[in-house]
């Protein structure tokens, strides 16, 4: 099923914004949340489509963006590239917390630190991605779809061998659905959740 899934453009970039926002408390809304409501678009949405906008697409029915899935090919050029292009805007805007940290320095912390996101057990896996849709248009296919008929073939196209996440333990649907899509977990040290991956056969 491709209908209504379609590539990023940068004109959705505001709308998926909002989307990021309103799935983000374990995939419920964090409108509120934090001190600022740009703090998780700012960390989980716009350097994935600012970085890698070839990378990114929305589920749309016509009236705009009501669900994305953003990734990168490669985790550790994504590091490099946050590192030097990312990190000082977002240093302009969110002064480095002092330790210990609240939920929210964390947060603060890891845009100023991308390196958080190298998690070297996961090297066989470079590549990794965010997807979320708007309540009213889950449970409907479009999460696979965009995983299956969107990400597999660009990474097989890309020859890139695998795909990671991390995600909040307590996200239990979303736990079934990357079950249900082929992701197993993998063994991980990282503090960010468990580790789920997806081998990707190349390509015939
Ligand atoms: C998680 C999410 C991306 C899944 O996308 P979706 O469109 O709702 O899922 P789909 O309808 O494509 O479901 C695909 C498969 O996952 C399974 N699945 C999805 N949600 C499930 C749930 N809550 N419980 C059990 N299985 C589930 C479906 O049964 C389906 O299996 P099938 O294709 O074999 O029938 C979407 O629900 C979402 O955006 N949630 C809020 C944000 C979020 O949690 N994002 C992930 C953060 S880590």
């Amino acid at each position: 099923m491709n209908t209504g899934l379609r590539p990023y453009r940068s004109g959705d970039l505001s709308r998926l914004r909002e989307i990021c926002v309103r799935t983000g408390a374990a995939g419920s809304d964090a409108t509120g949340r934090w001190s600022s409501d740009d703090l998780l678009p700012d960390l989980f949405l716009e350097p994935y489509v600012t970085a890698s906008p070839d990378w990114a697409w929305v589920v749309d029915e016509g009236e705009g963006p009501v669900g994305y899935l953003v990734a990168v090919p490669s985790t550790r050029r994504f590091v490099r590239w946050w590192r030097e292009k990312w990190t000082p805007w977002f240093a302009d805007r969110y002064p480095e917390p002092n330790e210990p940290f609240s939920a929210e320095e964390e947060l603060v912390h890891r845009g100023r630190h991308p390196e958080v996101l190298e998690i070297p057990e996961l090297d066989e896996y470079p590549a990794h991605l965010h997807i979320d849709l708007l309540p009213g248009f889950q449970g409907r296919g479009y999460g696979r779809a965009l995983i299956e008929n969107m990400l597999i073939p660009a990474l097989q196209g890309a020859g890139v061998p695998g795909v990671h996440l991390t995600m909040d333990p307590a996200n239990r649907p979303a736990r079934a659905f990357y079950e249900a899509v082929g992701f197993v977990e993998l063994p991980s040290s990282t503090p960010d959740g468990p580790a789920l991956g997806r081998w990707i056969p190349p390509r015939r």
